[in-house]
Order: C-alpha cells, then sequence, then structure tokens
C-alpha cells in the first residue's frame, strides 16, 4: 500500500502498547469523568440517568470507540493523522469525505478553547487548597484577592459565599472583568496551561503526550482513591437521618425515589417514569460521547499513531473500560455521596450542574469534612491532572490538521496550532459574563456537533469503507477476537439509536436554544465565530483536497 499524506513529516509512533492505551484513556479520562458526569447524574435523579448511560455505553460507547480506533489506524497506515486526512484516504479519496473531515476538525478544535481555561480554574483551586483556603493547614498563601489562607466560608451561609467567590473567580459578574487591572492570576494560570500542553505536543506523541501520561496516570489514580477512601470511612457525618453514606450511594443508583417538587409536595419518581423522560436519553448519549472521547476527532487522531501491525482491539476495549471505571466508580463516588451526606438530597437539585457541583458544592464539602483541605486538595489536583492528559488529546488532531495540509515544519504547525487555540481561549476569557461565551462554544460542539459527527462517522465507517474492512482492520495485530455480530452492532443498531435520538434531540432543544441565540448578544458573537473558523476549514479543506486528488492524478 502506497503511503499519501504530507511526505516531508517524519513518521510518529507511539512508544509501546501500555502507552498508547494509557494516553488514549489518559485523554478519554478528564473534567468529563470528575465534574461533568456528576453533574449530570445529580441533574437527572441519579440512579435514573445510570440506566440510559450504561445502556448507551453498551451500543454506543463500546462498538464506536472501537471502529474510530480502526478508522484512525487505518487513516496512520496511509500516512494521515487528522480527520481530515484520515477521512479522504478511508472514504475512497472522494471530495466529500476529504471536506467533511476537514470541518469535524471544528470539535476538538472549539472544546480545546475553552478546555484549557476550566483546566487552569482546577489549578487556582488546587493551589488555594495548598496554600491553607480552609485551615492553617496549608502553605499559608493566597492567590486570589480577598481570599486569605484559614478562611471559613461556607458552613453558615449555606455555600452562598462559595458561590460568591467562584463567580468573581472566573469573572462571570462582567464581561472583561478579568483583564481588569492587568493579567489576574486564572489569566496567567490559563497561560500556564497553555504552554504546558502546546510544549507537550510540540515533544510529539512518543516522548510529549505518551511520557507525560505515563507520569500522571499513577498520580490520578493516587488521588482519586485518597478522596474515595475519605468518602468510603465518613458513616454519617452530619447525624441527620436520610445522609448517610447509603443514602448517597442510594442516590447515585436508585431508579426509583421520592422527589421534593418547589411546591413542597413529595412524588414518588418511579423506575418506568424516569426511564419515560426522552431527555434523560440524550443527555446519557451527549456524557458518552464526551466522556469517552468519541466521534470528537480525538479518537482517531490517537489511533493514527499506533504502529501498522499492533493490537487495536484489545486496547481499544481496555482504553474504553478503563475510562468508565474512572468514570463510574471513581467519580460517581468522590463527588455525588458526600454532597448528599453534608448538604442533603436537595443539594443535587440546586448544585445539579458540573460547575456548580465541582466549585461550589465541594469545596462547601470539604470544609464541613475532617481533614477536608487536605482532601480538596487532593480533589483538585486530580482534576487539573486529569484534564491537562484531556486537553493534550483535545489539542492534537488540529496540529495534525496543519501537519498534514500544510507544508510547514512542525514548530510552525505547533505556533499556528497555539495562534488558532489561544484566540479562542482569549474570546472565552474575555466574555465570561455569566459564562456565556463557554456555555455557546459547549452547547454546538460537546453537546450538538457530537451527534452529527457520530453520525456521519457512522456511516463512513459502516456503508462507505464497510464492515468486512473494518474487522479486517480489528483483526490485523489483534490480541482478542471481537465477536461476529460487532459489525450488526455498528450499522444496525448504533447508528439507528444516533439518527433517533439526533431527530428528538434537535426537536426538544434546537428551537429553544435558537431562541435563546436571537436574546443574546455574546451567543451571536460566538456562533459568528465558529462560523468564521468552520468557513476556515472549509477552504483549507477545499484547497488541499484538490491537491491531493492533482498528485493522485499525477501519479
Ligand atoms: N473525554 C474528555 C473528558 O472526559 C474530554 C474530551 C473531549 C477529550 C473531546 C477529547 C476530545 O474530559
Amino acid at each position: 500500500m502506497r503511503r499519501m499524506g504530507n511526505p516531508n513529516r517524519r513518521k510518529e509512533h507511539w512508544g509501546s502498547r501500555l502507552g498508547v492505551v494509557l494516553a488514549v484513556a489518559g485523554g478519554a479520562v478528564g473534567l468529563g469523568n470528575f465534574l461533568r458526569f456528576p453533574g449530570q447524574a445529580a441533574n437527572y435523579g441519579g440512579g435514573a440517568f445510570m440506566i440510559p448511560y450504561l445502556f448507551s455505553f453498551l451500543i454506543i460507547a463500546l462498538p464506536l470507540a472501537t471502529s474510530e480506533w480502526a478508522l484512525g489506524r487505518r487513516g496512520g497506515r496511509m500516512g494521515f493523522h487528522s480527520p481530515l486526512g484520515i477521512y479522504y484516504a478511508v472514504g475512497g479519496k472522494s471530495r466529500f469525505w476529504g471536506i467533511l473531515g476537514g470541518l469535524s476538525a471544528l470539535t476538538p478544535l472549539v472544546i480545546s478553547m475553552y478546555y484549557i481555561f476550566v483546566e487552569a480554574w482546577c489549578l487556582v483551586y488546587a493551589l488555594q487548597y495548598l496554600g491553607g483556603l480552609l485551615e492553617p493547614l496549608g502553605l499559608g498563601f493566597s492567590l486570589l484577592d480577598g481570599v486569605e489562607p484559614g478562611l471559613k466560608l461556607g458552613a453558615e451561609t449555606g455555600g452562598a459565599e462559595y458561590q460568591g467567590l467562584f463567580e468573581r473567580f472566573i469573572g462571570a459578574n462582567g464581561d472583561g472583568s478579568l483583564f481588569k487591572g492587568g493579567l489576574s492570576p486564572l489569566l496567567l494560570m490559563t497561560l500556564a496551561c497553555a504552554f504546558v500542553n502546546f510544549y507537550l505536543i510540540y515533544r510529539g506523541v512518543s516522548k510529549g503526550i505518551e511520557r507525560f501520561s505515563k507520569l500522571v496516570a499513577p498520580l490520578v489514580l493516587i488521588c482519586s482513591l485518597l478522596v474515595v477512601g475519605r468518602v468510603l470511612t465518613l458513616g454519617n457525618p452530619t447525624g441527620i437521618e436520610g445522609q448517610s453514606l447509603l443514602d448517597g450511594l442510594g442516590f447515585m443508583w436508585n431508579p426509583s425515589r421520592d422527589v421534593v417538587l418547589e411546591s413542597g409536595e413529595v412524588v414518588h419518581r418511579t423506575i418506568w417514569s424516569s426511564l419515560a423522560n426522552p431527555e434523560v436519553w440524550l443527555a446519557a448519549t451527549s456524557q458518552i460521547f464526551f466522556t469517552v472521547s468519541i466521534c470528537l476527532g480525538a479518537t482517531c487522531t490517537y489511533a493514527s499513531y499506533v504502529r501498522p501491525d499492533e493490537d487495536i482491539a484489545l486496547s481499544s476495549v481496555t482504553s474504553t473500560a478503563a475510562n468508565e471505571f474512572c468514570e463510574v466508580a471513581l467519580g460517581g463516588l468522590m463527588a455525588i455521596p458526600p454532597m448528599i451526606m453534608f448538604l442533603g438530597a436537595q443539594a443535587a437539585d440546586k448544585f445539579g450542574s458540573s460547575f456548580s457541583l465541582g466549585f461550589i458544592a465541594l469545596p462547601n464539602v470539604f470544609e464541613r469534612m475532617p481533614f477536608g483541605e487536605f482532601f480538596g486538595f487532593a480533589f483538585f489536583t486530580l482534576l487539573f491532572c486529569a484534564a491537562i492528559t484531556s486537553s493534550i488529546s483535545i489539542v492534537q488532531p488540529t496540529l495534525a490538521l496543519f501537519g498534514d495540509s500544510l507544508n510547514l515544519s512542525r514548530t510552525a504547525c505547533v505556533g499556528l496550532t497555539c495562534l488558532v487555540v489561544l484566540s479562542g481561549t482569549a474570546f472565552v476569557c474575555w466574555f465570561t459574563k455569566d459564562l456565556a461565551a463557554l456555555d455557546a462554544f459547549d452547547f454546538w460542539l460537546a453537546n450538538f456537533a457530537p451527534f452529527l459527527g457520530g453520525i456521519f462517522q457512522t456511516i463512513l465507517i459502516a456503508f462507505v469503507w464497510n464492515i468486512s474492512s473494518l474487522r479486517k482492520e480489528l483483526d490485523r495485530g489483534a490480541l482478542i477476537r471481537l465477536p461476529r455480530f460487532f459489525g450488526f452492532v455498528v450499522k444496525w443498531i448504533s447508528l439507528p439509536y444516533l439518527i433517533l435520538i439526533f431527530a428528538f434531540w434537535c426537536y426538544k432543544n434546537l428551537a429553544e436554544r435558537l431562541k435563546g441565540v436571537a436574546g443574546s448578544q455574546v451567543a451571536q458573537l460566538s456562533l459568528l465565530y465558529m462560523a468564521g473558523l468552520a468557513v476556515g476549514l472549509l477552504v483549507l479543506s477545499v484547497i488541499v483536497v484538490r491537491k491531493w486528488k492533482r498528485e493522485e492524478s499525477a501519479k
């Protein structure tokens, strides 16, 4: 088979099989596992969320992750590493698939822009705990104005102080507030995080990403086990009925429960009434896309660096399972049960979103927990470490895109990627009022785009490339044999399920969202900014695909 792609690039591969699995799992395990998952589970009633979630894991995560690995390695064997090149090569060198692949690079690009910003929040919170946010146990410094070490914020005010602190910290009270009076500590940390990301991708997949992932994985595991160990040994810390460890676990796993409505009326939600709510299914599927990093450009890019005859079947299943363990067993235990134990079941409604849960409810919990300042430090350190291995996996597809399509040196490609990503990060850091820009980016690219991307990618794999080629690719160097019905599931179960959910998703959310866009200038600006990026990608893809076609016919 003849290699295509950029002939001026040196070939890059992962160093070892363990390295690939750790890098892919490190890319998947991130803020989605420890913030988004508990936030979604709390928002959709804990146990009621878990059934559609596990269902989506079986019919979306496992089949699509495995086929995306195969797609990526096939593209890599043909000399491509970006979604643009991979789609072009595997889609029979067609213009249509090439351009579609180029456009799909928008998803990781835009997610990386705000992910780095949130990563910096985690770093600042970790440092605040190290400085001794709550007790004089820490080193006695503070990065934030008006926050002295040894502060007690939440106990009397029910968390309102933490909310104020968090909103001031991220600039939620006004656009441009992070830039007032010079660079705020948060902006400096955002730049520091960006620097680490770009340095690591500059070092390359095996010397940068793989080595770093091997280093960070044990740290994430140790910090998680420390926090989980603490949670499991708390018993009933407040002595209030209904707030024991078992109640916390029950919230997470029991699909039927009593819910107190705003009016004070108590209704009993059965498992069936929860399952009949289609919104829970939508939320669960979108969580699966985000957490496993499928159909978002990252997994196929990483898989394209796997050596041609190395196993992908076992590796893909292992990394997907590792991500799930971190999400359900660790992320699920770390956040929701302690919140229920210290703040009661009604806190799930009040703090049922990723950011409120992580940055308002949990600091409030740590304050009440014995040695909470230490566990707060462990929790935010773990978030930061997990976030950084994920953000490199989100930035890499953009670097690969420039590497595949432009005749530039590696340094120039990293510089260009850095410039594009930081322009969007600056946009998000400026429009911080109510986090409107971040919310718009997240809604369109982390909730809407993955469905669309998933549908097209599965059509490409199942119908254009076809199931027997997929199987052949998976069997190359395979350490396990996947069951025969695997291809059938991808083609006839995963794809129709995705189309159904997406149609329903549009029906439920689109009109309301568009109404919201009409009423918000920042949402319109954000859409305009994303549309500008999409046009840029479209032009680049058209030019590059045309060049590849010309080169093909000249041969
Ligand atoms: N899966 C990552 C997380 O859970 C996020 C991510 C999204 C990574 C898109 C790569 C691509 O945080």
